[in-house]
């Protein structure tokens, strides 16, 4: 039997773990990710595939990551190894453990990377950087920042020292109460900037460009970035909600702890899209800007809100914090791996991680200018960095999640572990994650590699 609670330790109650998985999964993904890549890949349609992902794909394997962390108590390696002995199944679903601790590993290296923009921004703004900015200006002191890669690696260097600290003392202390307060703040701020660009933006333009289906627009590869996209923002298939399931009691229900988690996850990658898209169309900038799409058009609505130097200092605070509750969920896996396995302390197993992630970051940081000329299937260290983890990395894991838990368990430890009442809601989970999560998902990959 596997122990009834982590030697991590345990959130205090239900809401501290939905607040801790909201922090995981609320981040840069909702914010910066989710507005650049729809407008990518021009909108509605776009919208709609990755709305059907996050409900079909998204919330089913979010429960079967709860469910299994819950079910092993331990880091994602060592949580699948226990289940598949528990089940009578092979080591070799370790694997999942190990692609989840790899991709966390790579994801985190540049996410530390744009989430120092974000610092930036918040310099920047609080120093008056922002008045009387045009369309023109945004995008050159956008543009100043990528240039600079002393800037960069500053702060990259300050975020990963910043993740670092707060997993090395324990994902509890500190953590919950943060994001008791930060995140209703977040959204609330977001609510502000959709008020802004009601009032003063191209509003219908933005509603129309999200919500406003063109599936002729529609390739496979830009469903694959739709279903990478849902895997992303939920923070799915890489061990980082599985980790987090592991500190939670073994009353809580898994089914509407995961629903409170990706309702609030989708509210704020909506929000972000309503209020960035009608300040774009009224500055007439493209949306296909890419990465740099949010610093280049929110600091056009703070140049000229009144009050807007506090309010786009205080956005860029809050997005900060945003990205480090999700950073901090990325190493969590490793970390905890390192401390059962290898028996070092926190804090070393956290600097080693946190450290390799620095320099693989730093790769990132260059191919933004002085390495710029180097790519591989035309894309820079970074944006392949992002394209193999969210798009590849990330599905992989939750396919092998849906297998292992819709396919391998036994359905009666299933139920055991779920504590779902065997109703309708069970039914329908249990189809989805059997049939609907992998197959879609196998499908997505063969279309976009060009098989089917
Ligand atoms: N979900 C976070 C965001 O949207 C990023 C993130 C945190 C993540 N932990 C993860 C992504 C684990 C994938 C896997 O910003």
């Amino acid at each position: 039997m596997p122990a009834t609670v982590s030697i991590h330790g345990q959130w205090s109650t239900r809401l501290a773990f939905i607040l801790a998985a909201t922090g995981s999964a609320v981040g840069l993904g909702n914010i910066w990710r989710f507005p650049y890549i729809v407008g990518d890949n021009g909108g509605g349609a776009f919208v709609l595939v990755y709305l059907a992902c996050i409900l079909l794909i998204g919330l089913p394997i979010m429960m079967a990551e709860i469910l299994l962390g819950r079910r092993g108590r331990q880091s994602p390696i060592n949580t699948m190894l226990t289940v598949a002995r528990e089940e009578g199944l092979s080591r070799g679903w370790g694997l999942m453990g190990w692609i989840g601790v790899l991709a966390g590993f790579l994801i985190l290296s540049f996410y530390s990377v744009i989430a120092g923009w974000a610092l930036a921004y918040v310099f920047k703004s609080g120093s008056g950087g922002f008045v009387g900015l045009d369309a023109e200006g945004s995008s050159e002191l956008f543009g100043a920042m990528l240039a600079s890669p002393e800037a960069l690696l500053a702060w990259h260097t300050i975020f990963m020292v910043m993740t670092a600290m707060v997993v090395a003392r324990g994902v509890r202390s500190g953590l919950e109460r943060a994001v008791t307060i930060l995140m209703p703040l977040l959204v609330l701020l977001l609510v502000v900037l959709v008020g802004y660009s009601m009032a003063q933006g191209e509003f219908m333009a933005g509603v129309q460009f999200l919500f406003q289906p063109d599936f002729s627009a529609l390739s496979a590869n830009a469903v694959l970035l739709a279903m990478g996209q849902a895997f992303f923002t939920l923070s799915l298939g890489m061990g980082a909600i599985m980790v987090y399931g592991s500190y939670l009691s073994s009353e809580a229900s898994v089914a509407k702890t995961s629903g409170a988690v990706v309702a609030a996850d989708t509210l704020v990658a909506l929000l972000a899209g309503l209020a960035i898209f009608p300040i774009l169309f009224a500055a007439g900038l493209s949306p296909g800007q890419g990465p740099g799409l949010i610093f280049v058009t929110l600091p056009l609505a703070f140049a000229e809100m009144p009050m807007g130097l506090y309010f786009g200092t205080v956005f860029f605070v809050l997005l900060v914090f945003a990205a480090w509750t999700s950073a901090i969920s990325l190493i969590e896996p490793a970390v905890a791996f390192l401390v059962e396995n290898l028996s070092l302390t926190r804090v070393f197993a956290t600097t080693l991680v946190a450290m390799f992630a620095w320099l693989l970051g730093i790769g990132a940081l260059l191919s933004l200018n002085v390495w710029s000329g180097y790519t591989l299937f035309e894309m820079g260290i970074l944006d392949l960095l992002d394209y193999l983890t969210a798009n590849i990395l990330l599905p992989l894991g939750g396919f092998l999640i849906a297998l292992f838990v819709g396919w391998r368990m036994t359905e009666r430890s299933v139920q055991s572990e779920l504590r779902l009442k065997l109703g309708f809601v069970y039914s329908l989970w249990y189809f989805l994650v059997r049939y609907v999560a992998p197959i879609a998902i196998l499908v997505v990959f063969l279309r976009a590699v060009g098989v089917v």
